[in-house]
């Protein structure tokens, strides 16, 4: 027998009288009787991966009898309102994969100008049917450029330009009452170099310092870097700053973002200790901040490392034990052979993350847009593992970055493309220089030793809406709006939580002075940041307007997904040919009331598709719930416009 197993016994044979009492104590017998029950039902999930990751370092028992009594503490401290929450979660514990759900993802200060601002416009986002609004980073950040928020100076306040955390609250509090849940970010990887952590480690602080990773000289930074991609080529190159009377800090991302060294035990409780703080607020779900960047390994990436997926499964035992209403993001913008790992699918699955953004299929979505042509988006999407039934994407087409050409050399391949060279095509075509290209992005930290290159620029923009508009096009402008709704189409229909990226409901265009504040002047990711244009949104409910027939298009997918049972998270995507290169198609089964079937055209020609070879099998009282103008069902065939999409029911 390991270990692991008997440790686990003997701190429940140990805790489990005490935890019982002081849980009955707080919360009575019903609840507190939960509290148990739940540290029985997760206690080896904390314990098997905390005993892998830190037993040659601490004393596990103790360490693990610490972090107990700290999420037993939080369990019973937790405000009646969020146990509710718990309770209700508990109950309903697929609550997240409900058709219904509808994310939103904005910056608090461009939607709402802060907390109390945002409060005030749930109404607009009710009209686009949300029902899980994810607010980019919130908590105290450096002065100065910090990364959009993601350099944090304080887990524990809220940037005060933004509120205070009683707004948070408040906030969380009104989008609970409204049905609608929180997301906020939480940045595990680093820290801000003005955290306090962090100056106690240039201070010499020797505990703080082993917070960080801090080299004396170049040797093992040199030696890491042989195998270390740069993430910041252009803008911070190196993963390794000099920093003066300190030493080499390992700095993944920007020079003023310090890597944590999570083979500290003590990084891992007091990580933990901001989670639990957290869920206090109210939060619903947290994003995991760079998560596959956690765990570091000299000779590899020093990313998706095996001791990642065990951190996170402990932190989120620590939380199912401690607050169960509230759920876990991975944002893991990983090759596709590596994603589904973070919804816990390993060779023996234990709970990980609940959610995850699926990167591939945002990626392949826009690479059919260039090609027009759909032969690798299938080909690399049903290749994937599947995902535990548990779990749900967060499917996307736009975020607040830049967008990297995850295209795996071997799917490429497969179907015939040189990897490289669709790479490079994909950047070439969305940043505009390709030609005849509709695209107006830009490309974002090309580098120069790889050739590779990402994009920036809003989907509107990357469908062609800001090309037609310079010209005043009316052909082009319903051309590019048909691809933005048609490319949604798919992410609301795929299985998971569409997320809508703020502004896009407007076909939002790049932001033309992105680059006036110096903070944001080396990081193009601010041309598809603007500012909520407030008067566009007012013209949302005029048809003769651009955006009053884009958000209309979105309110129409958010009311018709959520009649439809099949769309729900937590059954399978099955992806099949209907005969056409440009056409992808997708089926969503549920097992009582049939099956949908949504159809995407990427193609410049509208498409007729037969109904005995394309969709064979559909019931003959099949119906067509959704579609773009001209898309048209009959009994023997499917029509599609040029760049349309259709969402055919059975009954
Ligand atoms: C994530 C964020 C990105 C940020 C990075 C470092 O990838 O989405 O915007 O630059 O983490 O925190």
């Amino acid at each position: 027998m390991s270990a692991a197993p008997e440790l686990a016994r003997l701190v429940l044979d140990e805790l489990l009288p005490d935890v019982r009492n002081r849980a009955v104590k707080a919360l009575g017998g019903v609840e507190g009787e939960a509290v148990v029950a739940r540290l029985e039902q997760h206690h080896l999930d904390l314990i098997e991966p905390l005993f892998a990751l830190y037993d040659k370092k601490a004393d596990t028992t103790a360490f693990v009898r610490r972090l107990l009594y700290q999420v037993v503490a939080t369990a019973t401290g937790r405000s009646e309102p969020l146990r509710v929450l718990d309770r209700r979660r508990e109950v309903d514990p697929r609550w997240f994969q409900r058709a219904r759900q509808i994310g939103y993802v904005c910056y608090v200060d461009r939607f709402g100008g802060d907390l109390p601002g945002v409060r005030k416009r749930l109404d607009y986002l009710a009209e686009l049917g949300v029902t899980y609004l994810h607010l980019m980073p919130l908590l105290k950040p450096r002065e100065g450029d910090n990364d959009g928020g993601y350099a944090v100076v304080d887990y524990s306040s809220v940037d005060p330009g933004l509120g205070t955390v009683a707004d948070l609250e408040s906030l969380a509090a009104d989008l609970h009452t409204r049905g609608m849940a929180l997301c906020i970010d939480l940045v595990l990887n680093h820290t801000a170099a003005e955290h306090p952590w962090a100056v106690a480690a240039a201070a010499g602080d020797q505990a703080y310092r082993a917070f960080y990773r801090i080299f004396p000289d170049r040797e093992m930074p040199d030696r890491y870097e042989r195998t270390l991609p740069e993430v910041f080529p252009d803008r911070a190159p190196g993963s390794f700053t000099h920093v003066p009377d300190v030493g080499w800090v390992w700095t993944t991302f920007n020079s003023f973002q310090w890597d944590l060294d999570w083979a500290n035990p003590e990084v891992f409780a007091a990580m933990l200790a901001t989670i639990l703080e957290l869920t206090g607020r109210g939060v619903d779900v947290l994003r995991l901040d760079a998560a596959p960047f956690l765990w570091k390994r000299e000779g590899t990436d020093c990313q998706n490392q095996p001791e990642v997926h065990l951190i996170l499964q402990a932190l989120r035992a620590c939380v199912a034990i401690a607050a169960p209403a509230v759920l876990f993001k991975a944002e893991a913008i990983v090759a596709p052979q590596q994603l589904v790992q973070y919804l816990g699918a390993h060779d023996r699955f234990r709970p990980e993350c609940d959610l995850a953004y699926h990167n591939q299929l945002m990626v392949m979505l826009w690479s059919a847009l260039a090609s027009r042509d759909v032969t690798l988006t299938r080909h690399a999407l049903s290749r994937m593992r599947r995902t535990p039934p548990s779990t749900a994407w967060v499917t996307y087409l736009r975020c607040h970055d830049d967008i990297g050409w995850a295209v795996a050399d071997e799917d490429a391949g497969a179907v015939g493309l040189d990897p490289t060279a669709h790479r490079h095509f994909l950047s070439t075509f969305f940043s505009g220089d390709y030609e005849g290209s509709f695209a107006r992005g830009a490309l974002f930290q090309h580098n120069r030793r790889t050739g590779d290159s990402r994009i920036s620029g809003t989907a509107a923009a990357l469908c062609g809406l800001d090309s037609a508009r310079a010209t005043n096009d009316r052909v082009q402008t319903d051309v590019a709006l048909r691809r933005l709704l048609t490319l949604y189409s798919v992410v609301y229909a795929y299985g998971g939580i569409p997320l809508l990226y703020m502004g896009d409901e407007l076909a939002l265009p790049n932001d033309p002075h992105w680059a006036d504040d110096p903070a944001h002047a080396a990081d193009n990711r601010w041309m598809h940041r603007p500012p909520m244009d407030w008067s566009a949104a007012d013209r949302r409910h005029d048809p003769a307007t651009v955006e009053g027939r884009v958000f209309a298009g979105f309110v129409r997918l958010a009311r018709v997904r959520a009649g439809l049972l099949a769309l729900r998270a937590g059954s399978p995507t099955e992806l099949f040919d209907p005969g056409s290169r440009s056409v992808l198609a997708l089926r969503r089964k549920h097992p009582s009331s049939g099956s949908v079937v949504a159809l995407a055209n990427f193609g410049d020609d509208a498409v007729l598709l037969p109904r005995d070879s394309a969709l064979p099998g559909l019931a003959q009282d099949s119906r067509m719930v959704l579609g773009a103008e001209g898309g048209l069902l009959s009994p023997y065939d499917v029509t599609l416009p040029a760049w349309g999409h259709a969402w055919i029911a059975e009954p």
